[in-house]
């Protein structure tokens, strides 16, 4: 049995550049440029001083973008919080089970805001959009990942999420996590 975390994991229902954190994780893609939903978002309300990061990032040590399951931090621009932790999410397969990048995600997204001292981290539901990924499934691989890996200096992980339904099966997920 293992201890439980000294974390606290929160649902709110909401956009997440509106989060008042430490650190916003962005589902981007793999050439940091930008995109839509929560990426087109976070570069929207963060401004041009992310995108300005990110294309930094493209010219050195990323020069060929960012792998899917990776994450890597950036100025969060005008967004009220100190960083933007940047992930690239799976694609849903039918055929293969992409399930340990989704996993991924979570885990290395957690390491870079805890390596930068962040103690709040709000993640979206990484994949789920875009990309395709069932809300269910996301949800329960993104509950486990964080109760398992999150830990100090990170004292709360907030998922924020966009609709009822994903709120629903987040909740659903925290639930049997839980018991
Ligand atoms: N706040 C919180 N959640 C949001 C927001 C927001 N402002 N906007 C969208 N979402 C939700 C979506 O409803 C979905 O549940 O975030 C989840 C992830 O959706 P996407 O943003 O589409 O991300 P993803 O599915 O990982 O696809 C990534 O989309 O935006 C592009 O550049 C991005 O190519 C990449 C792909």
């Amino acid at each position: 049995m293992s201890t439980p975390s000294a974390v606290a994991v929160t649902l709110v229902q909401g956009d997440i550049t509106r989060q008042s954190v430490d650190a916003i994780v962005n589902a981007a893609n793999s050439s940091l440029l930008g995109g839509g939903g929560v990426d087109g978002a976070i570069h929207r309300r963060g401004g041009p001083e992310i995108l300005a990061a990110c294309r930094e990032l493209r010219a050195s040590q990323y020069g060929k973008g960012l792998r899917t399951g990776q994450a890597v931090a950036t100025t969060a621009g005008k967004l009220d919080a100190r960083w933007v932790v940047h992930t690239v999410g799976p694609v849903w397969s039918r055929t293969e089970d992409r399930t340990a990048l989704l996993e991924s995600c979570y885990r290395e997204a957690l390491r870079v805001a805890a390596e930068l001292g962040a103690r709040t981290v709000a993640f979206p539901a990484i994949s789920t959009g875009i990309y395709g990924w069932p809300m269910d499934d996301g949800a329960r691989t993104a509950v486990r990942t964080v109760l398992a890996e999150a830990a100090a200096p990170i004292e709360e992980v907030r998922f924020v999420l966009f609709d009822a339904h994903a709120h629903r099966e987040f909740e659903r997920a925290l639930t049997a996590a839980r018991n």
